[in-house]
């Protein structure tokens, strides 16, 4: 199946079945902005709850908040982001339809613009004659940058400017002196947020892959710099192998398997910085259940870097909806630059003393984007075979866990079915469902990624006895209903 087709199938299935679809689409929905349905709610919350667990659980020095959205001005005077956080944005004189000027050029001309300069994309766009995608006019206006923050006035009379937050990172920021002296006052510590980012994305594209208003979970860990390269669970990571592709002059290499330690030793990067690395690798691969080929750390160019990272290289899945491997989420090494930036702008010392020594913290942040993830999760997993649309999603993230059903509407097995429905939904999510042969109710909990279905047919009345069905394998299993709870809870 061709990405494309493939694409359009899921999102058939997301927006039919409950998973997601445009906001206020009955006004004509604005691009960027989409709605998480029942389903898609579900499978939202489970992913962060395992992000929760699995990267708090990192270090019992590694704990969440929940800041604001809107922020004032000062904060981004102070991050940078009232300067820097641009996208290069170019207009068609004729009908004034607007694009992202290097995604134009990239797309059209198959080129790498990273690093260049309104001129020089100018300059691409005039030499190869390029057109409007809307009106195919040759006739564009002069490249402009264009600050991707929403503002707002703040107050009913005397109003002042306030932005909505285009990233989680700042609140862990202007948190931090609080934190660490309500904490233990060591280092390192992290402070995890998840929450919303909202980006006036000049040309938001790719349906659910570039948004206006998302959803991140970024942990940011505070450390001393001088202790970047020690890590206490080193031993437990250095003989792990990294799948890492190297920028090599503004080009990225063939994936490499390069154990923890060579990342070290051989390619300098510090103890802390690869331990993470590993340890995101471990989430994809072992909790989400990622092949291995289709996950990688890419290294990004100073080029492309985001102006406030040292090294930074993001984490991809190939997805084929997408042509190939996206960017889902990215390790950061930020340095002092936020706190540093937050303590002149907002005139409070930042510093704090660690072992009789006053130090600025330096910051690893740990990023990523959720849409993104539950697009590439759905993107993987989704199958079409012959009879069925599976969504063989694994089952930390499916939505819903367990589907009861009677194999017919009568003689007393749906009464049956529902009280097994009972005794499964405490322990389970899980759904009933009476409606359409039982053919047809498999599809549709087939195509939701439901991984198991219980029926109740004729013997269960006789023996207290139901099949169990597994979605990926279809196979199925007879158990009694007293054993199903702690059957079911092997299985997950
Ligand atoms: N705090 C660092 C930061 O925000 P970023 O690379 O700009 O870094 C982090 O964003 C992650 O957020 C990305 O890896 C991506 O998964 C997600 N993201 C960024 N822009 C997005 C957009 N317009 N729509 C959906 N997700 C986005």
């Amino acid at each position: 199946m061709k990405g494309q087709e493939k694409s359009e199938k899921i999102l058939n299935i997301a927006t039919k079945r409950g998973f997601f679809f445009p906001t206020a689409e009955i006004y004509g929905a604005k691009a960027g902005f989409w709605t998480y349905g029942h389903l898609g709610t579900l499978m939202k919350q489970k992913w962060e709850n395992l992000w929760r667990c699995y990267f708090l659980g990192l270090s019992d020095d590694y704990w969440e908040i929940e800041g604001s959205s809107i922020l004032p001005e000062k904060v981004f005077q102070s991050s940078g982001h009232l300067t820097h956080f641009h996208d290069p944005l170019v207009e068609c004189k004729k009908c004034h339809q607007r694009f992202r000027a290097d995604d134009l050029i990239e797309d059209e001309l198959n080129v790498k613009t990273y690093g260049l300069d309104a001129e020089a994309l100018d300059k691409l766009i005039r030499d190869n004659n390029l057109a409007c995608l809307n009106c195919k006019a040759k006739d564009f206006d002069q490249v402009k940058w264009f600050n991707m923050m929403f503002q707002m006035q703040l107050g009913a009379t005397k109003t002042e400017p306030v932005y909505l937050s285009p990233e989680t990172a700042q609140n862990p920021y202007l948190s931090f002196k609080r934190e660490f002296m309500a904490l233990r006052e060591q280092l390192p510590f992290g402070l995890a947020m998840i929450g919303k980012a909202f980006r006036n994305e000049i040309s938001p594209r790719q349906g659910f892959f570039r948004l206006r208003e998302f959803w991140q979970a970024e942990l940011q860990i505070f450390f001393d710099p001088a202790t970047i390269n020690q890590c206490d669970e080193w031993r437990n990571v250095e003989k792990y192998k990294l799948l890492l592709s190297f920028s090599e002059k503004g080009k990225n290499g063939a994936v490499k398997e390069v154990s923890c330690e060579e990342a070290n030793k051989k390619y300098q990067l510090s103890k802390l910085y690869v331990y993470h690395l590993a340890k995101i690798q471990q989430f994809y691969l072992e909790k989400l259940q990622i092949p291995k080929a289709k996950f990688r750390f890419r290294e990004l160019s100073s080029d492309e870097r985001a102006f406030y990272n040292k090294i930074h290289y993001d984490v991809e899945l190939d997805c084929e909806t997408l042509g190939g491997f996206k960017e889902v989420g990215g390790l950061h090494l930020r340095g002092s630059y936020d706190l540093e930036g937050h303590q002149k702008g907002s005139g409070e010392k930042l510093e704090i003393l660690v072992d009789g020594k006053k130090i600025l913290p330096h910051v690893l942040e740990l990023s990523f984007g959720i849409d993104r993830n539950i697009w590439a999760l759905l993107d993987i997993f989704f199958r079409a075979e012959k009879e069925r649309d599976l969504l063989s999603l694994p089952a930390v993230v499916a939505p819903i866990q367990v589907a009861v059903f009677p194999l017919v509407n009568k003689d007393g097995l749906p009464e049956k079915a529902k009280e097994v429905y009972d005794l499964v939904h405490e322990h389970f999510y899980t759904l009933y469902d009476q409606k359409g042969s039982i053919g047809k109710m498999y599809r549709r909990v087939d195509e939701i990624g439901t991984p198991y279905m219980i029926t109740l047919d004729y013997d269960s009345l006789k023996d207290n006895d139901v099949t169990v069905r597994d979605r990926d394998s279809m196979k199925q299993v007879r158990v009694k209903i007293k054993d199903l709870v702690s059957y079911l809870q092997k299985l997950f």
